[in-house]
């Protein structure tokens, strides 16, 4: 808990956020490669066989005050999250397998850190889920619930919420599931009463992933999103996330190449430097990757990831840089690399004069490991945003795109990309709940 010391004068915002007491309950939709990844290194690190490496909330410290009065708390002892051993796991999927032997088929860690682990992984097995392969055209699934129509689907989701809730404090809810096939809003996601019409009538544009975020808004439940799937993203939930008190955010995790992409575009776009194409490739071989063989799944992924440079280059104020990019990008299934995925970028810039110049990454990364410590962020910050009255009814919390490849916004604004620009919103949030001073990077009263 924040202390004056660490927080700086307290205004009345500070003293309400309420504590994290008592257990946090994690429902994870989909346990696969990320899931798996997530949950055995929470447990993990509880034991101190590894530490939390790539989460803010574990390891981030936030500056309080003036550079002068060296006052750097972590952040997880200057706003109230949750304690990792209050974490409580439950979750969906299509397969039986429990959360051991979906890490095992995921070969994202090595088997001595799963035997290790196996005693507390071997208890967490997955519920029936809610899926039609209309929606995921690669995957056939055989542990699945049955309804008479979507209302009844979300009933039983909701069911299971509840029965969740008895046994825990306070609950949350991520998607990890797959990529599902890319839709548009229709009238069905234009108000909380079309789309329950539509659950009752079967509409098809309500995607499984959107059963589940329905089921956990109307419980209240804070929901985030690892996919670039629509499913919050629509004037529906955002009205039922304001309702229910039950935060919402972006979609689809911020891990590889869209995370350099907005931490270079920016830097070109500080520096004035044009950008004539940028070409994005990738090769991997996970499950994920299997999905986003089928074209409507990739269509989804590719919307998100080409989002990011268009609002970064904002090309209708610097025509002269921006205007004509040529940006492509590609995804390739390639069974050999599993979860360690190689992204290529080439990237054709131009300087002073116009004269060219390129640029080549090439991030050898691993998919789940830069995965799973976002997941366990935004699962923290949601429901630290459930406890904060400031943030809890506001439905988008905008701060949390720093995560996210797709960021979520107000209608009327575009979303803000910048990794550095995401970081600086991160912290101010964090501050501004806490009661702190927010900081502006003026620094002029140094100079007095
Ligand atoms: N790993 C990354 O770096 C990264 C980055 C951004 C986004 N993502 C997204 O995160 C998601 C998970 O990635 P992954 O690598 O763990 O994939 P994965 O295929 O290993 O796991 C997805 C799991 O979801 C299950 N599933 C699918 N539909 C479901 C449903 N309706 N209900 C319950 N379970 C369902 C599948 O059976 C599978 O076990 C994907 O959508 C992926 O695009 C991953």
């Amino acid at each position: 808990m924040a202390t004056e010391q660490q927080g700086g004068p307290k205004t009345a915002g500070q003293a309400s956020v309420a504590p994290a007491t008592g257990k946090l309950g994690v429902m994870v939709v989909g346990m696969g490669a990320v899931a798996t990844t997530f949950i055995a290194g929470v447990e993990a690190v509880r034991r101190g066989l590894a530490k939390p490496i790539g989460s803010l909330t574990q390891m981030g410290t936030i500056r309080l005050g003036k550079r002068t009065d060296n006052n750097s708390p972590k952040i997880k002892d200057f706003a109230p999250i949750a304690d990792l051993n209050d974490i409580v796991f439950t979750g969906w999927d299509i397969f039986e397998d429990n959360v051991y032997e979906a890490a095992a088929h995921a070969k994202v860690l090595d088997k001595e850190t799963l035997d290790q682990l196996k005693p507390f992984l071997e208890t967490i097995k997955p519920m029936p889920a809610v899926f039609d392969q209309f929606y995921v055209k690669r995957l056939n699934g055989t542990h699945v619930k049955k309804g008479k129509n979507k209302r009844d689907l979300a009933d039983q989701v909701r069911a299971d919420i509840q029965a969740f809730k008895k046994t825990v404090d306070r609950v949350v809810m991520i998607w990890c599931g797959s990529t599902e096939i890319f839709l548009e809003q229709t009238a069905v996601h234009k108000s909380i009463e079309a789309f329950e019409k539509g659950l009752e009538t079967d509409d098809p544009g309500i995607a499984p992933s959107q059963i589940y975020a329905y089921a956990a808004l109307s419980e209240g439940v804070p929901f985030a999103n690892g996919a670039p799937n629509l499913t919050v993203d629509c004037p529906a939930m955002i009205e039922l996330s304001k309702k229910n008190a039950a935060p919402i955010c972006g979609k689809d995790f911020k891990t590889g190449q869209t995370f350099m992409k907005t931490i270079l575009a920016p830097a070109f776009k500080a520096r004035m430097l044009g950008v004539r194409g940028w070409f994005s490739t990738n090769i991997l071989g996970n499950r994920d990757g299997e999905v986003l063989d089928d074209a409507q799944s990739f269509k989804t992924k590719e919307e998100s990831k080409l989002g990011s440079l268009e609002y970064i280059f904002q090309p209708e104020l610097y025509p002269d840089l921006y205007k004509d990019i040529y940006h492509k990008i590609r995804i390739n299934y390639y069974p050999p690399r599993g979860d360690e995925k190689e992204a290529w970028d080439n990237i054709d810039i131009f300087g002073w004069l116009g004269y060219p110049m390129q640029i080549k990454i090439d991030f050898l990364c691993r998919d789940s490991i830069l995965a799973a410590p976002i997941a366990l962020d935004l699962v923290l910050f949601l429901d630290l945003a459930k406890r904060a009255p400031t943030l809890r009814s506001i439905g988008i919390q905008e701060w949390l795109s720093f995560y996210l490849k797709s960021p979520q916004t107000a209608d009327g604004l575009y979303p803000e990309h910048d990794l550095f620009i995401q970081s600086m919103k991160l912290k101010n949030t964090l501050r501004h709940i806490m009661g702190a001073e927010l900081i502006t990077h003026l620094g002029l009263e140094y100079y007095d």
